[in-house]
C-alpha cells in the first residue's frame, strides 16, 4: 500500500524499515559508547577511540534517517533494539561485527525497497550509509584480529 501524505509518498513496508533503521543507529551509538567507556586492557588503546567516533557516525546517521522518514510522514522511533556492551574486549567487538553486519543486511534491503518505489532519495541516502557500515565492518574484523 502507498501512503499519499500531501507532498511525499512511501509504502507502509519502507517507512517500518526506516524505523527499524533508526532502532538500530540509536542501539550501536549508546552501545559503542560505551563499550569506549568501559573498554579494558592494552589492546583497548586502539580500539576505544575507533568505539568513539564510530557512536557519533552512528548517532548522525540516526539523525539522517529520522529526517528522511519524518520528510515522508513517519514518527521517528525513541526507541533502541537491545543493547549489549559486553564484558571483555572479544566480546565487546565480536558482538560490534555482527551488528555491523545486520545493518549492511538491512541497509540493502531499504536500498532494494526504495529502488521499487522509485524513491531516489532515500536510495542514495542509504547508499552512503551502507559505505560507512561496510567501513565499519571491516575496521572491526581487523580489530578483532589483534584482541584474538
Ligand atoms: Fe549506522
Ligand atoms: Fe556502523
Amino acid at each position: 500500500m502507498i501512503i499519499t501524505g500531501g507532498k511525499n509518498m512511501a509504502s507502509k513496508e519502507l517507512l517500518e524499515m526506516l524505523n527499524k533503521g533508526i532502532a538500530r543507529e540509536l542501539q550501536v551509538a549508546i552501545q559503542y559508547m560505551w563499550q569506549h567507556v568501559q573498554w579494558s586492557g592494552v589492546k583497548g588503546f586502539a580500539t576505544q577511540d575507533e568505539l568513539e567516533k564510530t557512536a557519533t557516525t552512528e548517532m548522525k546517521h540516526a539523525e539522517a534517517i529520522a529526517e528522511r522518514l519524518f520528510y515522508l510522514g513517519g514518527i521517528p522511533t525513541t526507541k533502541p533494539t537491545e543493547i549489549f556492551v559486553g564484558k571483555t574486549l572479544k566480546e565487546m567487538i565480536e558482538r560490534d561485527i555482527k551488528d555491523e553486519e545486520n545493518a549492511i543486511t538491512l541497509y540493502k534491503a531499504v536500498i532494494e525497497q526504495a529502488r521499487k518505489e522509485k524513491d531516489q532519495t532515500t536510495e542514495i541516502l542509504f547508499m552512503n550509509i551502507l559505505k560507512d557500515e561496510e567501513e565499519h565492518h571491516d575496521t572491526f574484523t581487523t580489530l578483532i584480529e589483534d584482541i584474538k
